[in-house]
């Protein structure tokens, strides 16, 4: 079968990546999850003391970029890649609502965008690949075959972040969560550089009311549509 680029964008805590693995384990596809890029970098600056609560060190940032390598590794036994920060899986720790209060900022910043946009484009050079982010169908790949931009109401975002939180034993409130998803839509809509907004020939789905195997379902009718005709 032929070897197409799917892109899903949209809004934080929509069930973008829930859906890409989904799909990348159904076609055999490799699938990335571009915030975990952004989140590694947010990570770094964090460590080094070049981003907190009422400070941001961009230049500093931007001199570090260089020294900043990612990379995926599958881990056969989750079924799905990890990410690693200068050879250390970080996996576990860009998950935090730390790293989500700061990694805005930093995907704010041009420089940081065209570093992580050109390593995303390279994986995926051959197709067959599933990529989930804010502008993959509007700047990484504006010529996939296939782009997705997912929608949820803030809330029902919220509650399933909240939800994953508090398994993960991470002790925040949903408050705490749903502030942090609006902060988020405002910034990563409302950037210079490539905001996030719908492609034109995007397909809109609003998930806040329905459940994963419906959702599984529609897109993959979608892609046999797609593939049919590619
Ligand atoms: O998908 P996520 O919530 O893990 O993404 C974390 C942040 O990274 C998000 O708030 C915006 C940013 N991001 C981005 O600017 N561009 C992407 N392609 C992916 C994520």
């Amino acid at each position: 079968m032929k070897k197409i680029t799917i892109a899903i964008d949209g809004f934080s805590s929509t069930g973008k990546s829930t859906l890409a693995k989904q799909l990348a384990k159904e076609l055999e596809y490799v699938y990335v999850d571009t915030g975990a890029m952004y989140r590694a970098v947010a990570y770094f600056a964090m460590q080094h003391n070049l981003i907190g609560v009422d400070f941001f060190e961009k230049e500093a940032l931007i001199a570090s970029l260089p020294k900043i390598q990612l990379e995926f590794k599958f881990n056969s036994d989750l079924g799905f890649a990890e990410m690693y920060l200068n050879s250390e899986n970080v996996e576990k720790q860009i998950r935090t609502i730390e790293v989500s209060n700061f990694v805005s900022t930093v995907a704010a910043v041009s420089e940081v965008r065209s570093k992580l946009v050109e390593q995303q484009q390279e994986m995926g050079k051959n197709k067959g690949i599933v990529m989930d982010g804010r502008d993959i169908g509007t700047v990484v790949f504006p010529d996939a075959e296939l782009k997705i931009f997912m929608t949820a109401s803030a809330e029902t975002r919220a509650q399933r972040r909240f939800d994953e939180l508090q398994q993960k034993g991470n002790n925040v409130t949903y408050e705490e969560v749903l502030k942090n998803v609006v902060d988020r839509d405002h910034m990563d809509t409302h950037r210079e550089d490539s905001p996030l907004v719908i492609a034109d020939d995007a397909i809109e789905i609003d998930n806040s009311y329905l459940n994963k195997e419906e959702q599984f379902a529609a897109v993959l009718e979608l892609i046999n549509d797609v593939v049919k005709n590619a």
